[in-house]
């Protein structure tokens, strides 16, 4: 599909900074080379560091450019550099930002983002200082970076600071999850597949688990992980959207705000957690050394007394017509046996037929490593009259979709210079789900119980395992091949 390019001026704050240099700057480029930015766009880099353009240019040859995985050519490489000039800008000089103001107005783009890839600390006075100068009009997007806050407290305040100088439908909230186009296809593959829209639902479904599971440890960024924690790093917000988009009803249409609102409710239907709950349903623990890798509490920078859990998983209930009473399993981690971002809905058993043992089909919808939609059936086993034995059908969506295939950054900065809002989350909705959190992190903050622990290179801790073998359920990994 082709459409019109947006003619844009992109400012980068935080640009010397790790996610510009590893994600933002190679994901434009990859969009740039596809001939997919406006060919007067203008790529403005800012940050505090004293750099003129042709010094930033030299740091993003040696710290940039090696991030680029694919269709590198020289020759796109050097025109898409064209694009960037670099001004240093310290949040907290507003003459800097006139500065800002007037390279932007040396011609009048007609969208201008504003990327705040910097600490929500400095925020509030950047969002001031833009307005001053006038960098919130219509025509300007702003686009904000997690963490949004450590809990609903701070994350309202963020939104009220950011709110007092941009309306709500200028503000464009990342969650990189949103970008990847196996997440995105859960609609399509919902609504659009008719026998799967008629099973949906607590009828035919007996549990849902979302997982996502990472090998890595916390590498070098034990600092701030350490202040995070599973929880608000990967379940407030990317475990969260891929619930939403496993359990919202049909949006009335494919508008920002019809999609939106029903994830809201989604969120808003999770039932609430007491302390008592947060007990029982929900584990938290922290990966140990084993088989040569080190424990959370051997990291750089990690405290050696540090509770910050580096998995949980949730026992969660969605309280609406289609859901009520099925559980959704959600759970993520460091360090454990594989890197899988999945979701696996269980279908109910079949009764005992003259087929033979009971059996159920399950479908697997895989967004990492690989992009898959795989569902068991029961076919006939040969020679054995009509007894059944299971199959798995595996769609490869990497080949089913047609068309370029981008990286969810390189989706995400072309949604927002469109000024498509679909893909980004709004304000309600985020702090619903801090809301439904906050039983669990101040239930931790007082809790004299530590986390379990889990052998790095394994699934996790038993308290996981007994989460579910209490409704007689089991994790995928356990389950029957
Ligand atoms: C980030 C988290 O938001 O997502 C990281 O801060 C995590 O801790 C990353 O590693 C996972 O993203 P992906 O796309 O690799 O699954």
């Amino acid at each position: 599909m082709s459409h019109q390019l947006t003619d844009f001026d992109l400012i980068i704050f935080g640009a010397t900074g790790d996610l510009s240099m590893r994600k933002l700057l190679p994901s434009l480029y990859q969009a740039h080379a596809a001939g997919l930015l406006h060919p007067d766009g203008r790529i403005l880099a800012v940050s505090r560091s004293r750099l003129d353009t042709a010094e930033f240019l030299a740091k993003v040859e040696s710290d940039s450019k090696q991030h680029i995985k694919q269709h590198f050519s020289e020759t796109a490489w050097q025109s898409f550099i064209g694009r960037i000039t670099y001004l240093p800008v310290d949040v907290t000089r507003p003459e800097h930002f006139v500065a800002l103001a007037d390279a932007v107005k040396t011609r009048s783009a007609s969208s201008v983002v504003i990327y705040l890839s910097t600490a929500p600390r400095f925020f509030a006075e950047a969002c001031r200082h833009l307005a001053a100068v006038g960098l919130n009009a219509d025509n300007v997007r702003i686009v904000l970076e997690k963490p949004l806050g450590s809990d609903l407290a701070s994350s309202r305040q963020i939104n009220d600071d950011v709110a007092r100088y941009f309306k709500e439908g200028q503000v464009y909230r990342i969650d990189h999850y949103l970008g990847k186009e196996g997440l995105q296809n859960l609609l399509p593959l919902r609504f659009g597949n008719v026998f799967l829209e008629r099973i949906w639902s607590r009828e035919y479904i007996r549990s849902v688990q979302i997982t996502i599971a990472e090998q890595l440890g916390v590498e070098e960024r034990g600092e701030f992980y350490d202040t995070a924690g599973a929880l608000r790093d990967m379940v407030q917000n990317h475990i969260m959207q891929m619930l939403c988009f496993v359990a919202m009803e049909p949006p009335q249409s494919e508008d920002a705000d019809a999609v939106r609102d029903e994830k809201l409710k989604v969120v808003a239907a999770l039932k609430p957690m007491t302390a008592g709950d947060v007990d029982k349903y929900v584990v938290r623990a922290q990966y140990v050394a084993h088989g040569g890798q080190k424990g959370y509490l051997q990291e750089r920078h990690v405290p050696a007394d540090s509770r910050t859990e580096t998995y949980v998983a949730i026992r969660a209930e969605v309280d609406t017509p289609r859901w009520q009473g099925v559980p959704f399993y959600l759970r993520t981690g460091k360090r454990l046996a594989q890197r899988r971002a999945e979701i696996v809905v269980n279908f109910k058993e079949r009764q005992q037929t003259w087929f033979g043992p009971q059996h159920a089909n399950r479908l697997i919808i895989r967004l990492q490593p690989d992009e898959t939609v795989s569902m068991r059936w029961f076919v006939k086993q040969a020679g054995n009259g009509l007894h059944t034995v299971p199959a798995e059908m595996v769609l490869d969506l990497g080949q089913a979709m047609s068309g370029r295939r981008a990286d969810a950054y390189e989706i995400l900065l072309r949604e927002v210079i469109d000024g498509r809002l679909n893909l980004f989350n709004r304000r309600d909705e985020l702090e619903k789900a801090w809301e439904w959190l906050m039983p669990v992190l101040d239930n931790w903050a007082v809790s004299k119980v530590a986390p379990y622990t889990y052998a790095a290179g394994s699934w996790g801790p038993q308290a996981a395992r007994d989460l579910l073998a209490r409704d007689g359920n089991l994790w995928l990994e356990e389950q029957a091949a």
